[in-house]
């Protein structure tokens, strides 16, 4: 689009194009971090539209954190929003990589891993693992000369449509379901198939980091909804709702990353109600359901739904088997048509090898006795954090299940030196702002309990205690 060249053939949509040929140039690096951009007046005149058109395009960018605001200043580049100066550089990569935050914080080796939301490899019961792979291999000789189907293996998806249907009541066939390389690959492929730039989406504050990064790359507006121990807001959402019309709300309502919380009954037949009324579709992420400390959760909110409006993805990597990476997306068959083009696009089906072992170990008696002794044991690890914790002057709510603690430290204490100071001692944990769709709750942190072995445990939490005393003291002194 040249400038004063724009499209007033539709124009309810010259903000939006406004947008994109600021964004655009944005992108490409040509107005660069922390450099202020044309005036609203400026652009206003060059494109021959009112100025309220170009001011609720910033305030779209603005709100996208694409653009600052200085006051009285006008609006400025901000910092990460182009794209990296090898990609600039080289004529192949023209697409916008995201970054990925937690994947960043994995990548450190450390001792003393806080940041990992992933069970301990020991509590698996490895011994016997081989046993079903072997019996994988006498009763399918085939199956690594043989790919999946797109969808996944109909014996698979029979198996988890039965399970679903008598222990949560869906109403579900097995053409209603995709089997995906873990939530990760079905929070990818759906917001693939279904948000375009500038939808706008839904996310819980705070949330499940990547799921940010995936809805920013797709280009969409993301408006937060705060969760607590109690739910969600319904006022606060049915407002969203009516105001703002999202087209989709990712929510991980039983056991959250990173809080613990979980939504009760009543909230989740009313967001069903209000989704199918304001035509949002929900996906909900539920990583975490087997995790319970005490009573089982609530059921999941596809089990309420009449309408099509969820799309329920639930991963069986964190507890079951990481090195298998199996998942499934359930969903009414319009958008199971979109995912299925999708992936097809992107790989020639699951591993087949990983869902029929998946399959055979999953639904094993001995699995799912083990699950039994794995709530005891991520029980037993979350009470001794919490008592190694007792004594400090940090706050959290204890949860009913998963894997995580969300801590808030007080607000005197910097967070990027900390985790410096902590990687340092070979120590790393998940600080709140890459939890939070709006960088902030800086004064937070993630610490999950669940990747340690007990002892080390006790002496990392120690050790972590350690180190912020000591951030405490020179905060004190400064
Ligand atoms: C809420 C949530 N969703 C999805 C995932 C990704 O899980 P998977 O290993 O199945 O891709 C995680 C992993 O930490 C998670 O916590």
């Amino acid at each position: 689009m040249k400038r004063g060249f724009l499209s007033h053939d539709h124009s309810d949509k010259l903000f939006e194009q406004i947008y994109d040929y600021i964004l655009e140039r944005i992108v490409r690096g040509e107005w660069k971090e922390h450099e202020k951009l044309p005036s609203v007046r400026t652009l206003a005149l060059e494109f021959n539209v009112h100025r309220l058109t170009v001011f609720k395009a910033y305030q779209l960018l603005k709100q996208n954190q694409k653009v600052y605001v200085k006051d009285k200043s006008g609006y400025y580049v901000q910092p990460g929003s182009s794209l990296p100066v090898e990609a600039r550089q080289d004529p192949i990569i023209t697409a916008y990589v995201q970054d990925s935050h937690l994947s960043e914080i994995h990548q450190v080796q450390a001792t003393y891993q806080f940041s990992k939301a992933l069970l301990e490899p020991n509590l698996l019961p490895n011994l016997y693992f081989s046993e079903y792979v072997k019996k994988v291999f006498d009763l399918y000789p085939k199956v690594l000369g043989t790919y999946s189907t797109t969808q996944g293996d109909l014996e698979l998806r029979e198996a988890l449509c039965h399970y679903f249907v008598h222990r949560f009541r869906f109403y579900l066939s097995a053409e209603e379901m995709l089997i995906t390389a873990g939530s990760q690959e079905a929070i990818d492929l759906t917001a693939r198939v279904l948000i375009k730039p500038r939808d706008v989406v839904l996310l819980e504050r705070p949330t499940y980091s990547p799921a940010i990064d995936v809805f920013r790359r797709q280009g969409a507006t993301i408006l937060p909804v705060e969760i607590t121990e109690n739910g969600y807001d319904l006022e606060q959402i049915e407002k969203l709702m009516q105001i703002h019309k999202p087209r989709l709300f990712y929510l991980n309502p039983t056991f959250h990353n990173p809080t613990g919380y979980t939504v009760p009954t009543e909230q989740r037949k009313r967001l069903v109600e209000l989704a199918a009324h304001y035509h949002c579709l929900l996906m909900e992420d539920d990583s975490y359901r087997d995790m319970y400390f005490g009573e089982e959760p609530p059921l999941p909110l596809f089990s309420y739904d009449t309408s099509g409006v969820v799309v329920y993805i639930r991963s069986f990597s964190k507890y079951i088997a990481p090195g298998l990476s199996i998942a499934s997306v359930s969903c009414r068959e319009p958008i199971m048509k979109l995912l299925l083009r999708a992936k097809s696009l992107s790989d020639s089906g699951t591993p087949f090898l990983n869902q029929k072992i998946f399959l055979h170990y999953f639904f094993s008696e001995r699995m799912q006795q083990h699950l039994e002794k794995l709530r005891i044991a991520l029980s037993v690890r979350k009470e001794l954090m919490e008592d190694e914790m007792r004594a400090t002057d940090w706050q959290w709510s204890s949860p009913a299940g998963g894997f995580n603690l969300w801590v808030k430290l007080p607000a005197t204490i910097g967070m990027e030196r900390l985790l410096g100071q902590c990687k340092e001692k070979s120590i790393t944990f998940v600080p709140g702002s890459i939890c939070d769709p709006q960088r902030e709750l800086k004064s937070w942190i993630r610490l999950s309990y669940s990747y340690m072995s007990e002892q080390q445990l006790r002496e990392g939490i120690r050790q972590l205690i350690r180190v912020y005393d000591a951030e405490k003291e020179r905060s004190r002194k400064r």
